[in-house]
């Protein structure tokens, strides 16, 4: 089967393009979209052209898997854009499904567009790090105006089709069948002259004062982004330059841009989210249970925050408390975080209240006895967790899947204390648990795949982006976050101010340092296990430096102090006892302060994540390399334009990641070491253990 399919109705050609999953501009499309044009070009016969896509969507974008191809290899979209452009006689574009990127480049440069009305319309590149390089910063703003195109192309979000009929994106929508109303509106056009080009239009409301804003929003939404500057840049020669110069101006910043590492960056990170979701040994068939109702155990910041995941989607849930106070400040908080959104317009109160409707109170936990899924989300202590996961197990109908939100405990310890191991699973969901998109599914021993499939299911419906990961302290994200912290501290013990470190992560693009985040997680959780693990071990009691912070009573946010003071509550200010406590603190230690730079910060920071990464690795903790960089961008606010630490490793070199690990006294972790090596990366490491 070609991939571009001709067929015909009397007049009108129909080209369908039939490259799925997602019709992407791909090899072999241009080669059919042009041996089409040729047919309609040479008999006299045809007197429209359809290009319609096969399956279940129009062109939903450039093929992304080319664009590290050499250029002579890459399917050639502008040229076809351009062909159309100049063709003789009407094309109609008929979109259902997505027309993004490319595929909404190639409906502009046709006469015509209709669609479907729910149908998406829209120029994503931005989110690939990359411009709309066929046409569409030239194109879209002289059909939709200056403004609305900036919105579009620099949020990168679609339109339905109905709101592009209004906006004169789309030109008819089609009730019924697409292809006979497309062919119907084709032979309607077919004697139209002059045929409508957008090329030759005026992009309208361009005022430098649009420009200026645009310019100037970018620094709230996109800072230190290369694409999205090049994007206003592009629109304002829409608007003031003839659309040959805009046109040859996008290609070349196109490239640049593709080549970046900000662009192999997202790139990376669109296709590991994706992959993230393949389960090795895990068939698509695996069967699952329907999840109907959840149980929770726990109202606090945690429970709630995972309930109204399943509320936001229509899943009813059963939360349990132990007292009818907490269980009423608990649904308080849910029902004040909904009503701030309805404030801000993003639902309405019908929504709140059909949400509210949905979560049932109780103090009897023999109240989940129908719940599908129950997750446990109390405080993190191994007795409090096994005496619950004891008692549900008494309780639980049979085929619940029983979870633990735990952060760092051992998930088979867990299971071990019910009859029924094969349906526990830890998902461990990152707070504020209704914002963050990642949820780390953790993989016990005897976990079912039945289970583990269900899980991986439900984190889809209700929106999350599921890792899964194995059991150990910490699983994957905590356990590389303990590491970056103890380097943290070392780095200030060595003479950095704690805002010097937090200023070398606010460089990389993270929008929290090591010390805002512990600040605003409580410092006292982490002095509490330090105690612990030394009072356990027989150790000496720690005293280092965030623990005599600590014991001066300044515990973080919470506190209104912490490392840093919080005048206004929530902006930190560098504080004066933390710099005298340091000050005193190296004095007895012995420790002579030396200057730390800020690129020393920022490698030593970053690469004690990557070495605790390649060791997780290394162990089968995580599966792969860019699962890992998944957890940090979705889980941690690592900036997705870096790709994750992983990715940012790679950029950097394995030789020279490991060669400063040792620099700086590290040891570099033995998988680490050997790919740096054998010059590999950590994304060659993914592909062929894929391919093995
Ligand atoms: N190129 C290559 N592969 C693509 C692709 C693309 N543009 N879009 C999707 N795919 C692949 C996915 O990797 C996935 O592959 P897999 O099954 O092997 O994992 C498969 O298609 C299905 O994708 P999803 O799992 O994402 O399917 P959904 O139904 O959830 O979503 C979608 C479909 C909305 C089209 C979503 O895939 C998407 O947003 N794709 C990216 C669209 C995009 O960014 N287009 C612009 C590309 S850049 C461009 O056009 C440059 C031009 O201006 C020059």
């Amino acid at each position: 089967m070609s991939i571009v399919e001709q067929s015909r109705q009397d007049d009108v050609l129909i080209l369908t393009i039939q490259n799925p999953p997602v019709n992407a501009f791909g090899v072999g499309v241009p080669e059919g979209l042009h041996a089409g044009l040729d047919v309609a070009a040479s008999d006299d016969s045809i007197r429209a052209v359809v290009i319609i896509g096969g399956g279940r969507t129009f062109v939903a974008g450039a093929d992304i898997r080319t664009f590290d191809l050499p250029r002579e290899q890459t399917p050639d979209l502008r040229g076809t854009v351009d062909r159309l452009d100049r063709f003789e006689k009407p094309t109609v574009a008929a979109i259902h499904g997505t027309a993004l990127g490319g595929g909404l480049e190639l409906a502009l440069a046709c006469s015509y567009r209709v669609a479907v009305p729910d149908a998406q319309l829209g120029l994503p590149e931005v989110k690939l790090g990359v411009l709309p390089g066929a046409g569409g910063t030239q194109r879209l703003p002289r059909v939709v105006g200056v403004q609305r195109a900036l919105e579009m192309m620099l949020s990168g979000t679609p339109v339905r089709a109905d709101e592009a009929a209004q906006l004169g994106l789309v030109d008819q929508l089609v009730q019924g069948d697409l292809l006979t109303g497309a062919v119907q509106f084709a032979r309607e056009h077919a004697d139209a002259r002059p045929l409508p080009r957008v090329s030759e239009r005026q992009a309208e409301g361009g005022s430098p004062e649009v420009f200026a804003a645009a310019r100037a929003g970018l620094q709230k939404t996109h800072r230190g982004q290369l694409s999205p500057g090049f994007i206003v840049d592009l629109a304002e020669m829409a608007a003031t330059q003839p659309f040959e110069q805009g046109w040859d101006a996008e290609a070349r910043l196109f490239m640049q841009a593709k080549d970046s590492p900000q662009s192999r960056g997202l790139r990376h990170i669109f296709f590991a989210e994706r992959e993230a979701g393949k389960i090795p040994g895990l068939g698509k068939d695996t069967p699952q249970t329907e999840i109907r109702t959840a149980g929770i155990i726990g109202a606090g910041t945690m429970g709630g925050g995972i309930a109204m995941n399943f509320l936001n989607v229509g899943i009813p849930v059963t939360i349990v408390e132990t007292s009818q106070e907490a269980l009423d400040r608990g649904l308080s908080v849910v029902r004040r975080n909904y009503e701030n959104t309805a404030k801000k317009g993003r639902m309405t109160m019908e929504d709140v209240e059909r949400r509210m409707a949905l979560l049932t109170p109780t103090l009897n936990m023999e109240d989940l006895k129908d719940a599908d899924i129950i997750i446990e989300a109390v405080f993190e202590n191994m007795d409090v967790k096994k005496d619950i996961f004891t008692r549900l197990d008494g309780i639980a109908k049979p085929g619940a899947i029983l979870a633990t939100n735990t952060s760092t405990l051992d998930v088979n310890e867990i299971a071990s204390v019910t009859s029924r191991p094969e349906s526990v699973i830890g998902l461990h969901f990152f707070s504020p648990a209704n914002v963050m998109r990642l949820l780390e599914i953790v993989r016990a021993d005897k976990t079912s795949q039945t289970v583990l499939a269900t899980s991986m299911a439900l984190a889809r419906r209700i929106k999350k982006v599921g890792v899964v990961v194995g059991v150990c302290d910490g699983f994957v994200g905590n356990r590389m976050v303990h590491r970056y912290g103890d380097e943290a501290r070392k780095l200030v013990e060595e003479g950095a101010r704690p805002q010097d470190a937090d200023a070398a992560m606010h460089a990389l693009g993270l929008p929290m340092g090591p010390f805002e985040m512990s600040d605003m997680a409580g410092l006292d959780v982490g002095y509490l296990i330090r105690q612990h693990q030394a009072k356990v071990a027989g150790a000496p009691k720690p005293d280092g430096w965030l623990d005599r912070i600590v014991e001066q009573g300044r515990k973080g946010q919470k506190t209104q102090a912490g490392i840093y003071d919080y005048p206004d509550g929530r902006k930190p200010v560098p504080a004066a006892s933390t710099d005298e406590l340091l000050s005193t603190y190296r004095q007895e230690k012995g420790l002579t302060p030396r200057e730390v730079t800020q690129e020393e910060a920022t490698k030593r920071l970053v690469y004690s994540l990557v070495n605790e990464g390649a060791q997780i690795l290394d162990e089968g903790i995580a599966q792969r390399a860019s699962d890992i960089d998944v957890i940090y961008v979705y889980g941690y606010g690592f900036p997705a334009y870096r790709g994750g630490p992983m990715q940012y490793a790679d950029e950097q070199g394995l030789q020279n990641v490991a060669a400063d690990l040792e620099r700086y006294g590290q040891t570099p972790a033995p998988l680490l070491k050997r790919l740096a090596e054998e010059g590999k990366t950590f994304s060659s490491y993914d592909r062929e253990r894929t391919r093995g």
